[in-house]
């Protein structure tokens, strides 16, 4: 039993043992009576229709029950045409229609006896298509750019005149590829109808949110669904909403009256569950020669589908993290025939910061200062994108401690000057900045009091998506109650517990521990209350508990945001260091060490905070050095489609990484001073690497991933440049 008391410490997870036994049930492993196995159907076509459809030869396999397509689906709601916004309503529509909008749309689904007779089936199903012409790569669509209509562009002072005063200019483009999420744990779901009820048990970040979302997509009240997922292996943001494959699965299972598992293969990752869209961005800077930055401009293309819309928000970090007057941010979108992009982990930030922070760099020595003097130069601490004041902000200290750590002042300033035998040495550095919201959180406490031990079950719909949910509301649970971790039970993730924000834009931490903060509080109030004490006397909870001759009692607790979080910015900040030998000869190239210094208010788990950030370094990495989703641009289908030609880091790529927080409470934040860190980690480590790259060879990489072979086509050679 663990005995610690209290947030703060590095605990091992308290559900550890249940994953490492193999006992943790993800949504796949439920036993579920009399279940029935789909395959979904992926459409071989980017655009057109289908023609027609021949279930003919795969209905009559042995064990095949239904064929699902467009022609007997269940009529769904149309949905809008924008993805509404996380926590809102939603539609997610399937199989209505014969048109074919993307490479891999569902359009169809056999639902058997087995798996395997799923599997078989569903090859059997003859689809013919009329094609069409489909735009797949958004270069080559520049002229059906379109200004989002969710308004997103924005500008404070003048950037043209502040670009004129300059004494140094820069405008340069940067591309980041297609990415696709990728968790370990395949999205999954074994969906049932009881009574007109749904039960679903869903690979899903946000419980709430699904069920709202099928709640709305089957037009049944949202009492009446329930989703259970008390292990996520991983989401990345490809969990957030609940997608297609929920719908198809819900929709088989009210067909057959039958429970339906419905498991994505990994190729169908790659196709329908949403991917990081390619970006184009143009950063103009303007500065001073003492480093004022005078001007900053961020200027977006990307790509959406034809049917719905997505920007991805790559200007967020340009508009706050830097005081410069002059500021603009724009975004166009090209509709083209693949899936609609969607969030994945720090969404606007991990891309924005690449091109903002490689920006800088570049500045920095046109300018001929040190990178990080030239980003203190440039502090504030009042945003300057609506003059609020931040909470804390600790970017020069992480910037500063980083340097000390890392030993910056080994560097040499001039690129290329640093040599090894046959390596190029560089070190690079980039800020961070990730906003650490907070969300209305309800919780449950139920207290019991058994043979002269307390012990106190917390409720409530969050997920722990691999991050450590369960460890660190078990601890704050302790802290509140004072009673060892051990005596506390979290259970999870089930839409009859009290709502939550869910998993996702780094808000779980914070909102999920202040909602359990309240609910154990509110217990030990309303026992004091009853025993007519007043709030200022001690009491221990067994005390409490005996005191009102109570061997069970239940409370329920809300946090929410308080005025002081709305008046002011709140961001975790951060610093990444990493140190890249380059091959001159090959262009291959090696992280040797990364360091990131983070300040990120309380930290809960020192563990757990730390495979957070260490998650989002090895994601950070995979941007430079691997990460690429290839598209076939005449037919629209992924090349890349399983993790043998989909790469991603390995533990060698990853041989040396440090990781600092720096202590903050961050009171204004919330009671508890947590803020958000798993999105934290992935921001601007792809800066930090190429600019790296560009001390160890005086080549400046705009377009990841960062390959050998494009090393070598820029001639890595000293001197050749
Ligand atoms: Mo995150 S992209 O909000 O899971």
């Amino acid at each position: 039993m663990d005995t610690s008391i209290g947030t703060g410490n590095p605990i091992d997870r308290v559900e550890g043992h249940l994953k490492v036994t193999g006992m943790a049930k993800y949504s796949s492993e439920f036993p579920v009576d009399k279940m029935l196995y789909a395959q979904a159907i992926n459409s071989t076509i980017a655009k057109g229709e289908i023609s027609s459809i021949d279930i003919s030869e795969a209905k009559k396999q042995k064990g095949v029950v239904e064929i699902i397509t467009y022609k007997n689906a269940e009529k769904l709601k149309t949905p809008d045409k924008k993805l509404p916004p996380l926590s809102t309503t939603s539609i997610q529509p399937v199989l209505q229609s014969p048109q074919v909008h993307y490479y891999g749309e569902y359009v169809g689904l056999v639902v058997a006896e087995t798996f395997e007779q799923a599997q078989y089936a569903a090859r059997l199903v003859k689809i013919k298509y009329k094609k069409e012409t489909p735009k797949i790569d958004f270069k080559n669509h520049r002229a059906d750019a379109y200004k989002p209509e969710e308004e997103s562009d924005y500008s404070r002072g003048d950037v043209e005149a502040g670009l004129a005063e300059a004494d140094q200019k820069l405008e340069a483009t940067y591309n980041t590829p297609i990415e696709h999420h990728h968790p370990m744990e395949l999205h999954a779901v074994i969906a049932s109808w009881e009574n007109g009820k749904v039960k679903a048990y869903a690979s899903q970040q946000m419980i709430n949110d699904a069920a709202v979302t099928i709640s709305n997509t089957f037009q049944i009240p949202k009492e009446d669904v329930r989703v259970i997922a008390p292990f996520v292996g991983g989401g990345f943001g490809s969990k957030l909403h609940a997608k297609q494959h929920v719908i198809l699965a819900i929709m088989a299972a009210k067909k057959t009256g039958r429970p339906v598992q419905l498991t994505v293969t990994r190729h169908q990752m790659f196709t329908n569950t949403n991917l990081r869209q390619h970006n184009e961005q143009k950063v103009s800077i303007g500065a001073a020669k003492d480093g004022s930055l005078t001007a900053l401009a961020h200027e977006i293309v990307s790509h959406t589908s034809t049917y719905e819309e997505y920007q991805e928000p790559c200007g967020t970090v340009s508009k706050m993290l830097y005081k410069v007057p002059n500021n603009k941010v724009t975004h166009r979108l090209v509709p083209v025939n693949l899936q609609t992009p969607f969030a994945m982990r720090a969404p606007g930030e991990a891309t924005g910061s690449f091109a903002l922070e490689s920006a800088m760099d570049e500045m920095a020595w046109k300018l001929k200062m040190d990178p990080i003097e030239f980003r203190i130069k440039n502090d504030t601490q009042t945003d300057p994108s609506n003059d609020k004041p931040f909470s804390s902000r600790l970017l020069v200290e992480c910037l500063r401690i980083g340097a000390d750590k890392f030993g910056w002042d080994k560097r040499k300033m001039e690129p290329a000057k640093n040599t090894n035998g046959n390596w190029l040495v560089g070190y690079g550095v980039s800020g961070a900045s990730r906003a650490a919201p907070y969300q209305e959180t309800s919780s449950k406490v139920i207290l019991t009091l058994k043979d002269g031990t307390v012990l106190a079950t917390i409720q409530m719909d969050a997920t722990d998506i691999g991050t450590g949910s369960y460890t660190i509301i078990a601890q704050t649970a302790s802290e509140y109650l004072d009673i060892p971790v051990g005596q506390v039970v979290v259970q999870l993730a089930d839409s009859l517990f009290p709502v939550t924000p869910g998993s996702g834009g780094s808000w779980g931490a914070a909102s999920y521990c202040n909602g359990a903060r309240m609910a154990c509080q509110n217990a030990i109030k309303e026992l004091k209350q009853k025993l007519n004490v007043g709030d200022e006397k001690k009491m221990s909870v067994k005390e409490l508990m005996t005191g009102n001759k109570l061997t069970t009692y239940e409370a329920q607790g809300t946090a929410k945001p308080s005025e002081a979080f709305k008046e002011h910015s709140v961001y975790s900040f951060g610093a990444n260091f990493a140190e890249v030998w380059v091959d001159k000869d090959t262009g291959m190239f090696r992280i040797k060490r990364m360091l990131n210094v983070g300040a990120c208010g309380k930290i809960l788990n020192p563990k757990t905070a730390f495979g957070q950030i260490i998650g989002g370094l090895t994601m950070g990495a995979g941007m430079v050095i691997a990460e690429q989703t290839r598209v076939e641009p005449n037919f629209g289908n992924f090349i890349t489609r399983s993790f043998a030609d989909y790469h991603v880091p390995v533990n060698l790529d990853m041989a040396n990484v440090e990781v600092v927080f720096l202590p903050e409470e961050d009171k204004i934040a919330n009671e508890m001073g947590v803020k958000g860190i798993g999105e934290l980690g992935i921001t601007s480590v792809a800066a930090s690497i190429a600019n790296a790259i560009f001390n160890a060879t005086g080549k400046r990489m705009r377009d990841l991933p960062i390959t050998p072979e494009k090393l070598i086509m820029a001639g890595v050679e000293p001197g050749v440049a």
